[in-house]
C-alpha cells in the first residue's frame, strides 16, 4: 500500500472533496466509513475526520472510539470531527447564538502552530455548522478564532490533534488547501509522491501478480473508464486481455468503427461485436424508460456471455468501476436511492463465475484522464463527453426503431460536431440530442409539413450529479438548428433544454 491519509466519512456531503485536496497535494489517501475503520498499519500516516449533517448533542450520533487514533497518529478533525473531538474529552458543544453559515474571517490566528504556518491574518474560511465549541478542555489550545466563534480550531497540547470547526476542502476557504498542506506534509509527513507514473507502475505489478497467467474478459464501452481500465491491464498482462466492443444499434455515427479502430491502434485484442438488431429486437414496442434499460442490460449480458463463453479458460472479468462508484457502495448513508438504474455499476451477473478486476478503483474521474494521458491513450477517447450504456436507446422518448436511431444519429452527429469545429466541446461535460415522440407542423417550399421535433442538450457538470445548462453561443445554436432541419429528413423543429440538475436531470429518460 502507498503512503497515505486516511478520512473518516461522518456523512459529510464535502467529505469527497477533502479526499480530492489531499491528492491534489500528490499523497493518496482513501475514505472509510466512521463505523468501519481499517486496521491502523505503518502506511498511514494521519486521520482527517469529516463533517456531517448530525449534530454531536444528538442521542446515537456517529461516534468512533477516539481512543485507537489519539496520540498514535496526526489527526484533523473538521467541523463535526472537531465537536466530536472537544465533547469527548470534556469540552462543550451548543447550538450556536447566530448562524454560523458561509464566509467568515480568522481575526485571531497563531501561525506558530505548524498547522496554521504562513497563513495570513484574517484569512477567509467557509462555515457550515449549526453547533458551536463554547468551552475546551484544559489541555486544549484555541490557534484561531473568528469575531464570532472563539474556537475556531485548537490543537490539544504535546500531541499532533487538531480541530477546525471551518471547512478547508471548500474553495471559499481561500488558504484552505494551505492548511491541508501543513497537515498532510509537514504534521504527517507524506511525501507528495503519488503522480499517475507511480500509480500506473503499481497498478502494472499488482496485476501481474493477482492474474498470473490467467486471461481476463473485458466489455469495452469507447468511454473514458473502461478504454484506460483495459490499456492498464493489457500493460500488465499483453493479450491474456480480451476485451469485448459490442454494437448495440444506440451508439453515435460512426462510433462503432471509429472507436474499434483507435483500439486495435492502441494495441488491444479486441473482437467487436455487431449485435444491433438483437437490441432492436429486445427493444420493439417498448415504451418505459426503465423497461428500456432492463432490455439493454439483458441483452448485452446475453451477448458478452455468449462471446466469453467461445474464449477458453478465461477467470477474470475486467471492468472500468471508478472510486466514487465505491465510496458510494459503502457509504455511511448506504447505496443512494435509485432514481435511475444505471446499469454500468454493479457489473454483470453472478452466473458469470468470474473474479473482478477493477484497477480504477482508487481513482477519481481526473484521475482517470490523467492516467491515461500518462498512458498515452489518445485524447479523442481521454476527452470524450461521458454517454449512457443504453446510449441513444433513452435519448429516444418512446419506443425505439432503427429508423428513429438513423434520425437521431444525424441529428447528434451535427451538433456534436458543430461543438468541436466551433471549439465548444471542451467546455461542456456533455451533450447530445433528443428525439422527442412529438410531431409539430411546419412549412417547406409551399408544403405544410408535420414532422418530428429534436431538443438540444449541453451541460456543465462535475461528477453528473449536479449539472447546469450551458449558455451556448445564440449564432451557434441558430447555425446548427438550421444544419439539422436542412439536413435531416423528418425533423422539422429545433428546441434547447434550458434545465438544470435538480430538478432536472441531465437525460430526459
Ligand atoms: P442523469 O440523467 O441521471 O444522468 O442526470 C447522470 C449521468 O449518468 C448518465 N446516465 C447513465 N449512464 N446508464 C449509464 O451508464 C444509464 O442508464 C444512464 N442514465 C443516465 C448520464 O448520461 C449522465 O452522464
Amino acid at each position: 500500500m502507498p503512503e497515505q491519509i486516511l478520512i473518516l466519512d461522518f456523512g459529510s456531503q464535502y467529505t469527497q472533496l477533502i479526499a480530492r485536496r489531499v491528492r491534489e497535494l500528490d499523497v493518496y489517501c482513501e475514505i472509510h466509513p466512521y463505523n468501519k475503520v481499517p486496521e491502523i498499519t505503518s502506511d498511514i500516516k494521519g486521520v482527517i475526520l469529516s463533517g456531517s449533517p448530525s449534530s454531536v448533542r444528538d442521542e446515537g450520533s456517529p461516534d468512533l472510539d477516539m481512543d485507537v487514533l489519539r496520540g498514535k497518529l496526526p489527526i484533523l478533525g473538521v467541523c463535526y470531527g472537531s465537536q466530536l473531538l472537544a465533547q469527548k474529552y470534556g469540552g462543550e458543544v451548543l447550538p450556536s447564538e447566530i448562524r454560523e453559515y458561509g464566509r467568515a474571517k480568522l481575526s485571531h490566528i497563531d501561525t506558530h502552530y505548524d498547522l496554521l504556518k504562513e497563513m495570513s491574518h484574517g484569512s477567509q474560511v467557509w462555515m457550515s455548522h449549526g453547533d458551536t465549541i463554547k468551552n475546551l478542555p484544559d489541555n486544549f489550545d484555541v490557534i484561531a478564532s473568528t469575531d464570532s466563534v472563539r474556537v475556531a480550531a485548537f490543537k490539544i497540547k504535546e500531541e499532533e490533534t487538531y480541530g477546525i470547526q471551518f471547512h478547508p476542502e471548500v474553495t471559499h476557504s481561500t488558504e484552505g488547501k494551505n492548511l491541508l498542506r501543513n497537515f498532510v506534509v509537514g504534521i504527517c509527513g507524506c511525501a507528495q509522491d503519488w503522480t499517475s507514473d507511480v500509480f500506473i507502475d503499481a497498478s502494472i505489478a499488482d496485476l501481474k501478480a493477482k492474474i498470473g497467467s490467467d486471461k481476463v474478459v473485458m466489455g469495452l464501452s469507447g468511454g473514458v473508464d473502461s478504454s484506460v481500465a483495459a490499456t492498464l491491464i493489457h500493460r500488465a498482462i499483453g493479450d491474456q486481455l480480451i476485451c469485448v466492443f459490442v454494437d448495440n444499434g444506440l451508439l453515435r455515427k460512426n462510433e462503432f468503427e471509429e472507436v474499434l479502430d483507435s483500439y486495435k491502434h492502441m494495441g488491444l485484442n479486441v473482437i467487436g461485436v455487431d449485435a444491433k438488431q438483437k437490441f432492436y429486437d429486445a427493444l420493439a414496442g417498448i415504451t418505459d424508460p426503465e423497461a428500456k434499460r432492463k432490455a439493454i442490460g439483458n441483452a448485452f449480458i446475453e451477448v458478452f456471455d455468449e462471446e466469453s463463453n467461445k474464449l477458453e479458460g478465461v477467470k477474470w472479468l475486467g471492468q472500468g468501476t471508478i472510486y466514487p462508484d465505491v465510496i458510494e457502495s459503502i457509504s455511511v448513508k448506504g447505496p443512494s436511492a435509485t432514481i435511475k438504474s444505471h446499469h454500468n455499476v454493479g457489473g454483470l451477473p453472478d452466473f458469470m463465475k468470474l473474479s473482478v478486476v477493477e484497477p480504477l478503483n482508487t481513482l477519481f474521474k481526473d484521475e482517470v484522464r490523467e492516467v491515461g494521458r500518462a498512458l498515452e491513450i489518445v485524447e479523442k477517447i481521454i476527452g470524450r463527453h461521458p454517454f449512457p450504456g443504453p446510449g441513444l436507446g433513452i435519448r429516444i422518448l418512446g419506443d425505439v426503431t432503427a429508423e428513429k436511431v438513423k434520425t437521431l444519429q444525424e441529428v447528434d452527429h451535427i451538433f456534436i460536431k458543430g461543438l468541436k469545429d466551433h471549439g465548444l466541446y471542451d467546455e461542456v461535460w456533455q451533450a447530445g440530442a433528443m428525439l422527442l415522440p412529438i410531431q409539430s407542423v411546419g412549412v417547406m417550399g409551399d408544403e405544410r409539413t408535420y414532422e418530428k421535433v429534436v431538443a438540444l442538450r449541453a451541460v456543465g457538470s462535475v461528477d453528473g450529479m449536479t449539472a447546469d445548462w450551458i449558455h451556448l453561443p445564440y449564432e451557434f445554436l441558430g447555425k446548427i438548428s438550421n444544419d439539422i432541419i436542412n439536413k435531416v429528413k423528418g425533423v422539422n423543429r429545433v428546441v434547447y433544454d434550458i434545465s438544470s440538475k435538480p430538478p432536472a436531470t441531465i437525460e430526459w429518460e
